[in-house]
């Protein structure tokens, strides 16, 4: 008995020290969870970069023909960008070819132009606004994506000016009011 008593005492003891070791080991998660940003996780960032351009429409606008394919083009042909352009109040842009901005640029660069909308030059319909809050590590990841199918250099016509009517294929985004006389 005498000696049971120390023995549960420092069975008491250790649970206490565990149940305490266990909430300040939760509070931490709780803590990181809050800090840092969602990410996803993959076999390797080329696979979650695959994954998150898919899934967050960087195809639709920078792999000509995706839309139209259902998304049905081979590596071989992705992310060079898209000869049809977006017309509206920014003038007529052209969705880049991804392959060439990642061969120009580094990891790190191609981070602060996602976050930054190009250093404020960047012009819509390109999704700045939403890619800006991707985390760091899907932004590298979408970047090693890009990058492992290697440069492929397409000619994409230029950008113009706000009025000027494109040539050539575009698709026209200018806000109609059918309600306006
Ligand atoms: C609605 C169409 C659209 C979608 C969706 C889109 N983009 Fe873009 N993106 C564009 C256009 C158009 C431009 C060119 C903007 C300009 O000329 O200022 C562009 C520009 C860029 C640039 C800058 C290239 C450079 O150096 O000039 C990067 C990087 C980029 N997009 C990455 C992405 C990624 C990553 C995704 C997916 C998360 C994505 N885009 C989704 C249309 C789109």
């Amino acid at each position: 008995m005498s000696r049971s008593r120390p023995l549960l005492l420092g069975a008491s003891a250790s649970a206490a020290v565990l149940a305490a070791a266990v909430l300040a080991s939760s509070a931490t998660a709780r803590v990181r969870v809050q800090d840092e940003k969602p990410f996803v996780q993959a076999a390797s960032p080329v696979a979650a970069g695959e994954y998150l351009m898919t899934v967050a429409s960087c195809h639709d606008c920078h792999t000509a023909g995706w839309v139209e394919k259902k998304g049905m083009v081979t590596k071989e042909d992705q992310l060079t960008g898209n000869p049809v352009g977006y017309y509206g109040p920014w003038g007529t842009t052209y969705a880049k070819n991804l392959r060439q901005v990642t061969d120009r640029h580094s990891e790190d660069e191609w981070v602060e132009i996602l976050r930054t909308a190009d250093h404020d030059q960047g012009a819509l319909p390109m999704p700045w606004h939403d890619a800006s809050k991707f985390s760091d590590k899907d932004l590298r990841a979408m970047y090693q994506y890009a990058k492992s199918l290697g440069p492929k250099p397409v000619r994409l016509p230029r950008n113009t000016k706000p009025g000027v009517k494109p040539t050539g294929r575009y698709i026209d985004l200018t806000v109609r009011d059918s309600t306006a006389p």
